[in-house]
């Protein structure tokens, strides 16, 4: 919050000097003692998906692409590379009869005493660079007989201006790893990796890894800090990973396994990424998973930022989207096996096989898994008998666990029907929805929860994002339309909290040069990143979730449209705080009057704005605060609010209470 601009002022002298139609002065009704539902720690949520490059080449901070030469072609990402005279070869050697998940690796050959010869390596779409930074490069190398190769790497601009380098001596003939730092002389966008070899002779290199020195809480092989600080600074409920699609892959050869995500790096099996050419439009052919984010990883993050982690499983179902192969039932047990493994490996005491390995991975304590996912978007009659096989063997085992359910690609229709009914017939815990809707669709649905049974199960609204063109359209925007009518929609979430347990915002990440799908939460390049309006929404409504719903009301109905405003209000135990959303999603000046019931409140208030006068803006690299929170205090009399509300804005007003 400390970035948000900071004003006094009165409520007069905050009145907008637009001259602007505005509306008669309505009177909304704050019942601040009527504790309609309390809010679930864990409401507002990070939904993470390696799609977008949000992990290699994003989150995961490694800056060499292909690192362990397992892409198609092997060597994609690396160019031959020569200097002052130097000669050689290279040849990809492919031993996966031995290492069968690290099948590949590659033969320098210096044929030339003079010079030297070697590879570059292009990064992800580039190696971002920063001045100062210090770099930590790493490769497992081996020598052949008679061979004493000597190494040097450098990272250069565009016009070959070398921007720091290192020497390296490996020495043994048998595998081993070595490292060496340097730092650079400048900030590049752009940059790339030359690995050099001198010296007539041959070496074998495998894993040739690049990273900056300060990762996120300076982990070697870590996080990109700035993008984990803007999930931190939401303060998320939850983490759910690995996805998405990806759980699923294209057919299940490609599924998403966790066990092959753990130990050492250079031993998880690399795997195409499903969104690699899912999209003819935004083909990315280089995009592969090293794992290098793997479930060790995810856990971990989830617990630095304060986020309950929930993993999603595949149910022995691929993406319907594509093959939706299935597996028999008689053969589902490997993956139910892999769930209850799970659950042992996050929660288990370090006497059982998989506690024990999170143990010998750097985490003795228990990482506190409490909820997980059966399928990611599934649908229809194979999902069923699938889930039921899945239910039975975690609750059996585990029957503290929730487990979250999916209920399709679509928020209404034939299919989300069939697995609604289905579904809470069954009595299941958390039911995921997703929408991904046009802004209109999320104005005209601030009411779905309104009439959900109160009995049944919770919802998870699990990836939702309004559409400012069409599904997945590449000319989808992030504007201030779509973010505040997601905004609007999320005063339903809100109301409906004793429903509602969870909610996020889909898809996380994106790279500006490497996106297949938009729009993004948070976009990025190499070294920036930016919140679009959308985060922001986000970040507001975790923030300020409060703990206790209380009515808000116009007229004694619910804020949900009236005059194009949608409210709700939450009261905070723990800060003694009253919190209104108010969002005027209208192009009229909203006189407003809030009059609160049943609690004293304090003479100041906080006031934090979301606004643009255009519906069309957008954040961006170079304006990435275009759209973001302000904030001011208001002076109050009495029990009321009276605010003089902008058009298309998101309203937070924070109020103290004194009883
Ligand atoms: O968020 C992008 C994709 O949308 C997810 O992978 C999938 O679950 C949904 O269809």
């Amino acid at each position: 919050m400390k970035k948000y601009l900071l004003a006094i002022c009165t409520v007069g002298a905050c009145l907008s000097a637009m001259a602007q139609q505005k509306s008669p002065v309505k009177t909304y009704i704050i019942k601040a003692d009527s504790i309609k539902a309390h809010v679930q720690p864990t409401m507002y949520g990070i939904f993470f998906e390696d799609i977008n490059m949000a992990a290699d080449g994003g989150l995961y901070a490694e800056l060499v692409k292909n690192r362990s030469f397992e892409f198609f072609p092997s060597l994609m990402g690396w160019t031959e590379i020569k200097k002052g005279g130097g000669e050689g070869s290279v040849e990809v050697i492919d031993r996966s009869k031995e290492r069968p998940e690290n099948s590949h690796f590659v033969t320098l050959s210096v044929k030339s005493n003079s010079g030297s010869y070697g590879l570059a390596n292009e990064g992800f779409r580039g190696i971002g660079v920063e001045k100062d930074e210090t770099y930590n490069f790493s490769v497992i190398a081996r020598q052949h007989a008679e061979s004493k190769i000597e190494l040097y790497v450098e990272l250069v601009d565009a016009n070959g201006t070398i921007l720091g380098q290192a020497d390296l001596k490996p020495i043994s003939k048998d595998w081993e790893k070595y490292n060496v730092q340097f730092k650079s002389n400048a900030t590049v966008q752009k940059a790339h990796l030359n690995v050099y070899a001198k010296n007539v002779g041959a070496i074998d290199l495998d894993m040739i890894s690049l990273f900056p020195e300060h990762t996120w809480k300076n982990r070697p092989g870590g996080l990109r800090a700035d993008l984990v600080q803007k999930l931190a600074d939401m303060k998320p409920g939850f983490l759910r990973f690995p996805g998405g699609c990806i759980v699923e892959g294209r057919d299940l050869g490609t599924r998403y396994q966790w066990k092959k995500t753990i130990g050492n790096i250079d031993k998880r099996e690399n795997l195409i990424n499903r969104w690699n050419t899912e999209f003819k439009h935004r083909p990315t052919p280089d995009y592969y998973q090293s794992f290098g984010l793997g479930f060790m990883e995810y856990f971990q993050l989830a617990e630095d930022i304060g986020a309950e982690p929930l993993p999603i499983l595949n149910c022995g179902m691929a993406c319907q989207f594509n093959t939706g192969q299935v597996v028999p039932l008689d053969q589902l047990d490997p993956y139910v096996q892999d769930a209850l493994d799970l659950i042992e490996f996050a929660n288990g005491g370090t006497d059982t096989k998989w506690g024990n390995l999170r143990a010998q991975l750097g985490h003795p304590a228990p990482f506190n898994l409490k909820m997980m996912g059966i399928g990611n978007e599934q649908w229809g009659d194979n999902y069923i008998p699938r889930w039921k096989i899945f239910v039975k063997a975690i609750k059996d085992k585990y029957p503290y666990m929730k487990l979250v359910s999916s209920l399709g690609p679509d928020p209404d229709g034939e299919k989300f029907n069939f697995l609604n009914n289905t579904f809470r017939g069954l009595n299941t815990d958390i039911l995921d929805e997703h929408y991904y809707r046009s802004p209109q669709w999320f104005l005209d649905n601030s009411k779905r929860y309104d009439n959900y049974d109160r009995k049944g199960p919770k919802i998870f609204a699990g990836e939702y994002a309004a559409q400012s063109v069409g599904i997945a359209s590449p000319d989808n925007k992030n504007n201030w339309q779509c973010a505040l009518s997601e905004a609007a929609f999320m005063t339903g979430l809100e109301r409906n909290a004793d429903v509602v347990s969870m909610a996020s915002y889909a898809p996380l990440f994106a790279h500006v040069d490497g996106w297949q799908w938009t729009p993004d939460e948070i976009w990025f390049d190499n070294l920036r990143s930016y919140g679009t309006p959308n985060y922001y929404v986000q970040e507001l409504y975790s923030l300020y979730k409060g703990t206790d719903v209380v009515p808000l009301k116009l007229n004694n109905q619910a804020v949900s449209g009236q005059n194009g405003v949608y409210a709700s209000a939450v009261t905070d135990s723990k800060t003694h705080e009253l919190i209104i959303k108010f969002i005027n999603s209208g192009k009229i000046v909203q006189s407003a009057g809030f009059v609160i019931k049943g609690r004293k409140i304090k003479s100041t208030a906080t006031l934090i704005t979301l606004h643009s006068d255009d519906l069309a803006a957008v954040n961006s690299l170079d304006k990435p605060t275009s759209i973001s929170p302000t904030q001011r205090t208001i002076q109050l009399s009495g029990n009321k609010i009276n605010l003089t509300v902008k058009p298309y804005s998101m309203n937070v007003i924070r109020v103290k209470l004194s009883n």
